[in-house]
């Protein structure tokens, strides 16, 4: 799948559940209205539409949510998709976690070919983290990252970076991921979904964080890539990788290699954008793939360019109104 702009799309990311059981105040408000069970698509859909991708040139698979590992059954899936990996049609059948769920699916997870996940971590302190996730224990995460690095499943951090909030904890928490052989992702704050007074007060650069960081350690751009797209630095001090993803600051849209998949079976072919193809009704329309495959590569053939996160501060309205977990970042 090649894109207008001649970007190939070998990555998609699917959101299995629009549920989390934490409500991270940059993500959620504080009461969602969840999307009725009826309206999701079954888990055999999503293995459909998974491997339609998959045979249309997806390499790497990530779930997301919400929060992924909350999905009644989602091992099932899990462990249905990793056929892909065996059969070496898939490069990385990945998630991005809370790590609330972690401890209990660690071992299964590891069986299925998850080799790496992403747990997001704002705070190493509880009652900091209690605050940003309104209700998270952050004891239940520290032992699902545990089980998962007994389970060998390698993790990266992602911390949104919050001026007032984890700013100067920073440094700690590098020290602390590169400590147990975990790489630190920062991430700026994205205007999606309602934006509070707060959060636009919150947001905060990275090339902020990254001057204040030099301030104390000896970073060193380096070309390792995830897929994603964090730029890395290695951490001359500690001989780990600390990634900067920069929606805000520096577009990165240019080597955009994804789409998202939302759990009702809407393609979203960006991040920052409102347009997106229902593939649903395509799908259940036939047992054959082929007005699905079209539905899709029409979709591909309007990838924006990219994304364009602007604030409208008059009004204090956000860029795109979805809320983050629709889509799963
Ligand atoms: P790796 O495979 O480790 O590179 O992961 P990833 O960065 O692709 O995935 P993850 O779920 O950890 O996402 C980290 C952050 O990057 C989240 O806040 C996502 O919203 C953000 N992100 C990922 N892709 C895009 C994108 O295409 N556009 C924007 N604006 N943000 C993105
Ligand atoms: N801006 C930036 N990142 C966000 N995430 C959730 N909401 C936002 C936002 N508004 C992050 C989570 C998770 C990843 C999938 O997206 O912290 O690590
Ligand atoms: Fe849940 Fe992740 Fe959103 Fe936090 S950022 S509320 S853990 S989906």
């Amino acid at each position: 799948m090649v894109d207008p702009f001649g970007r190939t799309i070998s990555y998609l990311r699917v959101s299995v559940t629009d549920r989390c059981d934490f409500r991270c105040t940059y993500c959620m408000s504080e009461h969602m209205t969840f999307l009725p069970k009826r309206d999701l698509l079954t888990l055999e859909e999503l293995d459909r539409l998974c491997t339609a991708f998959i045979e249309r040139g997806v390499r790497k698979l990530r779930l997301t949510g919400g929060e992924p590992l909350v999905r009644k059954n989602i091992m099932h899936l899990i462990g249905e998709l990793s056929r892909h990996l065996r059969s070496g049609a898939l490069e990385e059948l990945t998630l991005t976690t809370n790590g609330s769920q972690l401890a209990r699916f660690a071992a299964e997870l590891a069986d299925h070919g998850v080799r790496r996940i992403n747990v997001s971590l704002d705070t190493l302190h509880p009652d900091k983290f209690r605050q940003i996730t309104r209700w998270g224990d952050l004891g239940r995460v520290m032992e699902g990252i545990d089980a998962a690095q007994a389970a060998g499943i390698k993790i990266k951090l992602n911390a949104v970076a919050l001026k007032g909030f984890n700013d100067h904890e920073i440094p700690e928490m590098i020290r602390w991921a590169h400590g147990r052989g975990m790489d630190l992702t920062l991430i700026e704050t994205m205007p999606m979904g309602e934006i509070d007074l707060d959060r636009t007060d919150q947001y905060l650069p990275l090339s902020l964080v990254r001057s204040k960081l030099a301030e104390e350690f000896t970073l060193h751009d380096i070309a390792y890539k995830t897929g994603g797209p964090a730029r890395y630095a290695q951490v001359e001090e500690t001989g780990g990788r600390i990634g900067f993803i920069t929606p805000m600051t520096h577009n990165f849209c240019e080597s955009c290699n994804r789409v998202r998949l939302t759990c009702t079976g809407t393609l979203y072919m960006c991040l920052g954008q409102e347009d997106a193809a229902d593939l649903r009704a395509p799908l259940r329309a036939s047992e054959g793939n082929g007005l699905l495959n079209d539905v899709i590569d029409e979709a591909i053939g309007r990838k924006p360019k990219g994304h364009d996160f602007i604030i409208d501060r008059r009004h204090n309205r956000p860029a795109v109104s979805r809320h983050m977990s629709v889509t799963g970042g």
